[in-house]
């Protein structure tokens, strides 16, 4: 009997993949995606706990679904990932019509714990130990990295994958509740990591993100063999069929010159790195509890920019953290300025139970005040980024062609929903002719949005740019000369 399943996502890029890794288990025991959680047989949601906010959605959206499960007691619904390590049994208190708590380092039991609900089991918590509930390897071993075989058929995108290199973080950021939910660091053995990227390369995937919350910090070690990141960005350029490489996210302290070395010559690697500095003040930087000043996040962007000249730098911020005055936030301005980041990611603080700011900072900047420096930073590097893509106006750039734009998938979905597709609808389906909107991504991640033909999806292509705005840079297929007739390469 095929039973439906609906999967709701939020939060970063290992979640993502985690809900990849459960979508294709389950299917492999018999259920169907749905997109509705309305029809579905099992409801899951794949939290995070980064910030207040994301938890509170997931509670609004767990309300809306009590009605529908006094309707149909048979309906499992499941908590899944961060949220569910860090609330634990409080998820059931809140919402008691919960049936599954499941947190990130035992996502391989879901399967069978759902069985064993609709056996009549009833409700079913499973999480890993706290980082202060046992002896230290106890406690990493109770956080099992997930990564079962994967499925083709649940990969979001044919030519692009992301591989987990490693799981957890120990760099405790006061702020952060990372360390807590996703448990001790730990690298995967480098074999098992070639070996799903070859996998992927062979099933016709065309570019691998490796991912681990401080990436740059793998480090494997077997007998005398000390594997790194470099070494591995070796190793997995020799794969063939992938063409291109990418890590996220990067500790600013681990940005080793080995690394920076291996971005560079590794020629399928992206120059694009996403190293977070979260703020301009030396103040701000030690309540973090970061390690580095902004002198040494300094050195290490302008090794950077020596390494891999015209490499993408990105970094996220947080803004209103405890006690930062008006003058540490200029000094986050003025950080934004000298850097000129690609792009940044701004978050206004928001304290976590069980986190050392919570404990030792009153969370004292005024919501008001947070929202303010939130979007006068978010000013600043728009403008940056605005500025800095328009040299690429005129030039041609090489892009790795991911898939239909946003436009061009709501058109598509549009057309799908009305059952009739209007004559002359663009899909993206292969059956489908003619040019649609397509988006790739440059060798230093920026986003291009040009008109091509769904079967340039997976392809790398040269593209002139005509316009560009603060996010996208607008292109053109390049025409070239062949004869005495013109040819549009690839259409
Ligand atoms: N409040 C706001 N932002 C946070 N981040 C992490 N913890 C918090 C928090 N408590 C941000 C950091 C991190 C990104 C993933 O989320 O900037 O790099
Ligand atoms: Fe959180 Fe800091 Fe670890 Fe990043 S490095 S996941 S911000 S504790």
């Amino acid at each position: 009997m095929t039973r439906k399943l609906y999967i709701e996502t939020v939060g970063c890029q290992m979640n993502m993949l985690d809900s990849e890794l459960v979508v294709a288990d389950l299917r492999r025991r018999g259920y169907e995606l749905v997109d509705e959680p309305g029809p579905a047989d099992l409801v899951l949601f794949n939290t995070c706990s980064v910030r207040a906010h994301a938890e509170e959605k997931i509670y609004s959206a767990l309300g809306r679904l009590k009605n529908a499960k006094q309707r149909n007691p048979d309906k499992i619904i499941g908590v899944i990932g961060c949220m569910a390590q860090n609330h634990q049994k409080n998820v059931f208190t809140r919402a008691p019509y919960v049936d599954l708590v499941v947190g990130p380092g035992q996502l391989h039991q879901i399967p069978n714990l759902v069985d064993e609900i609709a056996a009549g089991g009833g409700q079913k918590l499973e999480v890993s130990l706290d980082r202060t509930g046992g002896a230290k390897r106890d406690v990493a071993e109770s956080f099992e990295s997930y990564d079962p075989l994967r499925d083709e058929a649940m990969r979001p995108s044919r030519y692009q994958a992301f591989v987990r290199i490693m799981i957890g973080c120990d760099k405790f950021c006061t702020y952060c509740i990372v360390p807590k939910v996703r448990g001790p660091e730990q690298s995967r053995p480098p074999e098992q990591i070639v070996a799903e990227a070859r996998k992927l390369a062979d099933e016709g995937c065309r570019e691998v993100t490796l991912l681990g919350q401080t990436v740059n910090s793998y480090k494997y070690e077997n007998g005398e063999r000390t594997t790194r990141l470099s070494d591995l960005l070796h190793q997995l350029s020799e794969i063939e069929g992938l063409t291109r490489l990418k890590f996220v996210t990067s500790f600013p302290n681990d940005m080793t010159q080995d690394l920076l070395e291996a971005v560079r010559d590794v020629k399928k690697c992206s120059h694009y790195l996403h190293v977070p500095c979260q703020s301009g003040s030396n103040e701000v930087l030690k309540r973090m509890k970061r390690n580095y000043t902004v002198e040494q996040y300094r050195e290490m962007h302008d090794r950077i920019r020596a390494t891999i000249p015209g490499a993408a730098v990105t970094s996220d911020f947080i803004v209103g953290f405890c006690g930062e005055t008006e003058e540490d936030f200029q000094k986050t301005v003025a950080l934004v300025e000298e850097m000129r980041f690609k792009n940044s990611f701004i978050f206004k603080y928001s304290p976590r139970e069980g986190t050392k700011a919570d404990d030792l900072y009153p969370d004292d900047i005024p919501d008001d005040v947070k929202k303010r420096r939130n979007n006068e930073l978010l000013a600043v590097q728009n403008r940056i980024s605005y500025e800095d893509n328009q040299p690429f106006i005129g030039r041609t750039v090489e892009i790795l062609v991911e898939g239909p734009s946003e436009r061009a998938r709501r058109h598509e979905e549009h057309a799908h929903g009305d059952d009739q597709p209007e004559a002359g609808a663009e899909h993206a389906h292969g059956d489908v002719h003619g040019p649609i909107q397509l988006v790739g991504r440059t060798n230093c991640d920026r986003i291009v949005v040009f008109d091509g033909n769904p079967r340039q999806i997976g392809q790398m292509l040269p593209v002139t740019i005509y316009d560009a705005n603060s996010f996208t840079l607008f292109g053109e297929v390049v025409t070239q000369h062949v004869g005495p007739q013109l040819v549009t390469i690839s259409i």
